[in-house]
């Protein structure tokens, strides 16, 4: 985030849009926000496309809708039709329950798409993009977007591997010459306890080490059904394949990592660690593990002990421990206490948010305002490199370094996107994919 007053803020909105679509220097001229998009048709309204209409991208839809200003939600696409319309049922449901949102809503049949290229066609007809596929797609989602002039609320995690990062950063500075808003969904940075603890954070002193947890159950399969090609069941079913999700490190436990990076100021320089699958072992497993324990190092030689579990009957915590010389930040209980274990600061739970709707209220007011206020997409991608980090140091059982990782080239995604062409993994005779196999799987 960045908090600076914009220096297009007392300009009219129609011009700091129009100059938004412009890179610095006048290099290009790409005043792409112009007349097709913002404020056209009625004077102010913002126009809204969603791309990848599944549970989180219906959830940010409705709110962007349910922010306070002038907002329309004019185009969806998803690689598969049903999601589409169960999404923009549960849409119109919404609407049903909440009245103020029903005119917002204007997908006709003509605007809704489906299909790998629907985000061509969807993403120009907005003002804002969000973008809500599974990761994988983000870095191309998100490139395309930015080419586009458009602002854009873009869901953690950004990419999947060193490629997609480093696409990200490239689009990342291009959005920010062009003063475009990005938000990314990784809410904590929009949520009061944890935006109140790190206002404090130097009651601690210099953190010397740290701790996160993602340990719950797991998530849904999506078993093989007949009839579909091996890129459609990996579509549907793509938490379980690195193309898609990145395993279970970078898809949610990224949320604690980047919180450590976020109170650190920086990011690891090395990781190593353990990790393999013990319970996820069926055909429709993929080949995610379900367990990683990662010693991340700082530049400053302190160190991050990150761990996530999906293992059902097992302890469960989704949370984050700062240490520093004079105390310590327990980002769950929302305390802050010195290393006797006095309290210096408890934060007061009735009065947390909810962060996924304040993501929204904040983007969408500082568009409406004409103000550049958000530029997360750099930190999102360095954090998405960090799980990517573990990833491949659980895989590996090497040390891994960042420099070395970050610009490995390591790219895992398909070179075709089309429902028969084959992705980058298959499994074997026998039905099962090939796992990593620390000791064995090499990255560099
Ligand atoms: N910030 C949070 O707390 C939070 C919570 C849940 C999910 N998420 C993130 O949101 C993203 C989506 O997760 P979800 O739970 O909504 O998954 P989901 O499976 O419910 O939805 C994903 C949708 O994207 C569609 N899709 C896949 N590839 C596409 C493509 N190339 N083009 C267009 N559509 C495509 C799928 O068909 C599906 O409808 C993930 O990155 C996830 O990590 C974030």
């Amino acid at each position: 985030m960045i908090h600076d007053a914009s220096k297009d803020a007392g300009k009219s909105r129609r011009e700091f849009v129009k100059n938004s679509g412009l890179l610095a220097g006048g290099l290009m001229a790409a005043p792409l926000l112009s007349q097709a998009n913002f404020f056209s048709g009625s004077s102010d309204v913002i126009k809204v496309a969603l791309v990848g209409c599944g549970g989180r991208g219906t959830g940010a839809a409705i709110q962007a809708l349910l922010t306070k200003q002038n907002v329309k939600l004019v185009a969806m696409a998803d690689a598969f039709r049903d999601n589409l319309d169960n999404s923009l049922k549960a849409i119109m449901g919404e609407a049903e329950e909440n009245p103020t949102i029903k005119a917002k809503i204007d997908v006709p049949e003509e605007r809704r798409f489906s299909g790998f290229d629907g985000y061509q066609k969807a993403i120009p007809l907005a003002d804002v993009v969000i973008l809500a596929t599974p990761p994988g797609f983000r870095p191309i989602h998100f490139e395309e977007a930015v080419k586009q002039g458009k602002h854009i609320f873009m869901e953690k995690p950004v990419a999947v591997d060193p490629a997609g990062v480093q696409k990200v950063l490239a689009a990342a500075a291009i959005a920010k010459q062009k003063k475009l808003n990005v938000v990314v969904g990784l809410q904590r940075h929009y949520q009061n306890s944890y935006r109140e603890l790190f206002k404090r954070k130097d009651l601690i002193g210099e953190i010397t080490s740290a701790q996160a947890w993602w340990n719950n159950d797991g998530v849904w399969v999506r078993e093989r059904k007949p009839g579909q090609t091996e890129m459609e069941y990996q579509m549907r079913n793509w938490y379980y394949f690195n193309w898609l999700c990145g395993d279970h490190i970078t898809e949610q436990h990224i949320h604690n990592i980047d919180v450590i990076n976020w109170f650190k100021g920086g990011y690891p320089v090395k990781a190593q660690g353990m990790g393999g699958r013990q319970v996820r072992n069926g055909k429709d497993h993929g080949e995610i593990f379900d367990h990683h324990f990662v010693e991340f190092t700082y530049a400053d030689g302190s160190i991050l002990n990150s761990q996530c579990r999906h293992i059902p009957g097992t302890m469960a915590r989704v949370d984050e421990l700062l240490i520093g010389t004079k105390g310590r930040i327990a980002t769950g209980a929302g305390s802050i206490t010195d290393n006797k274990g006095k309290q210096l600061y408890k934060f007061d739970s009735n009065t947390e948010n909810n962060p996924y709707q304040t993501e929204h209220d904040e983007l969408f007011e500082a568009i409406a305002k004409g103000q550049y206020k958000f530029a997360d997409a750099e930190n999102g991608a360095k954090s998405s490199m960090t799980s990517v980090l573990g990833r491949m140091a659980t895989y590996s059982g090497q040390v891994i370094e960042w420099d070395k990782a970050i610009n490995s080239g390591l790219d895992i995604m398909p070179k075709e996107f089309s429902w028969t062409a084959a992705p980058p993994i298959v499994p074997g005779a026998d039905g099962f994919y090939p796992i990593a196999v620390p000791g064995k799987t090499k990255y560099i």
